[in-house]
């Protein structure tokens, strides 16, 4: 039996036992917010995400670690001196970037033996970040909480499930089309909001990912990614759904995850956010409007 027909048997199988254990559901999922948090797929890091990890020294042929880590993370590489909070400076026509994944990688690499701030020595493991090496959406979260400091990896929690959710309802999967990464990349204590050092000597990490990775949209979720970004201390609720642009790539903010876990009544908003993208999304890539025509006529895109 080929992969293909097993997948078609498990599926199968699978609504078989729904049905005779909870009776016949809807199958068409028309936003997220009738999926639920429920079983979210599994998302394994495929191997351009640095998802398994790797020691430093691992990845191939860097030479001096400790001088690409400064390099990267201080003033000198010349996408960084271009860097500024704000929304001002485009990204370059031709990207300085022309191998993704060594870059990301190497940003990884750096990400995780980074001591530029104090959240260095609380931290359990640093978050660089993971996703496809050629996305659509870049989503932007705040900073790792308790779940992403012990895994290494992006919005994993209830959070992350409810975010990959979010995703998958337009379409978008951090295995295939999207980037997820945050602003800080290591836990703040508590969860506390990032202090503006912190987020200073991070973003340089923020902006070599943008540079290497170019996506043709960003996807902010929660008030902290867009503060950092846009330098706005304008509240969420007033920001979200509104299209911006940074460094010339349009950017929407949207509600945090954690946010609709604790008032679901704003899922509605986050859905029309997600509906804003997708339209979007299927304006600027042919592949994906075909892939998602379907999608987006059954929930009324
Ligand atoms: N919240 C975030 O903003 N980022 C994560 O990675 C996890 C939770």
């Amino acid at each position: 039996m080929t992969e293909e027909q097993q997948a078609g048997l498990a599926r199968f199988l699978d609504t078989a036992y729904g049905f005779l254990t909870t009776g016949y559901k809807e199958p068409a999922r028309y936003n997220f917010d009738v999926c639920n948090v429920s079983p979210a797929a599994e998302v394994v890091p495929g191997p351009e995400l640095g998802g398994s990890p790797q020691p430093c020294a691992g990845v191939g042929g860097r030479g001096d670690d400790a001088a690409v880590c400064r390099k990267m993370s201080g003033n000198s590489a010349p996408l960084m001196e271009e860097s500024s909070v704000g929304n001002g400076t485009p990204l370059p026509a031709e990207s300085a970037v022309e191998n993704t994944m060594a870059e990301l990688e190497e940003v990884a690499a750096c990400v995780r033996e980074c001591t530029l701030c104090g959240l260095c020595a609380t931290r359990i493991k640093a978050v660089p970040g993971e996703g496809a090496q050629r996305p659509l959406a870049l989503v932007v979260g705040e900073g790792p909480g308790a779940d992403e400091d012990s895994s290494g990896r992006p919005f994993v929690g209830a959070a992350g499930r409810l975010l990959d959710q979010m995703l998958l309802s337009i379409g978008l999967d951090r295995n295939r089309n999207c980037f997820i990464a945050n602003v800080i990349k290591c836990r703040p204590p508590g969860n506390r909001d990032p202090l503006p050092e912190e987020t200073a000597a991070c973003l340089p990490f923020f902006e070599r990912q943008l540079a290497a990775l170019r996506p043709p949209v960003i996807l902010t979720v929660g008030k902290v990614p867009v503060k950092t970004l846009l330098g706005t201390d304008e509240g969420i609720t007033r920001l979200r759904g509104n299209w911006k642009s940074y460094r010339g790539i349009p950017l929407l903010p949207t509600f945090h995850p954690s946010y609709l876990l604790r008032d679901e009544s704003q899922k509605k908003f986050a859905w029309e956010d997600l509906k804003a993208l997708c339209r979007r999304l299927a304006g600027i890539d042919p592949g994906y409007a075909a892939e998602t025509a379907e999608l987006r006529r059954a929930r009324g895109i």
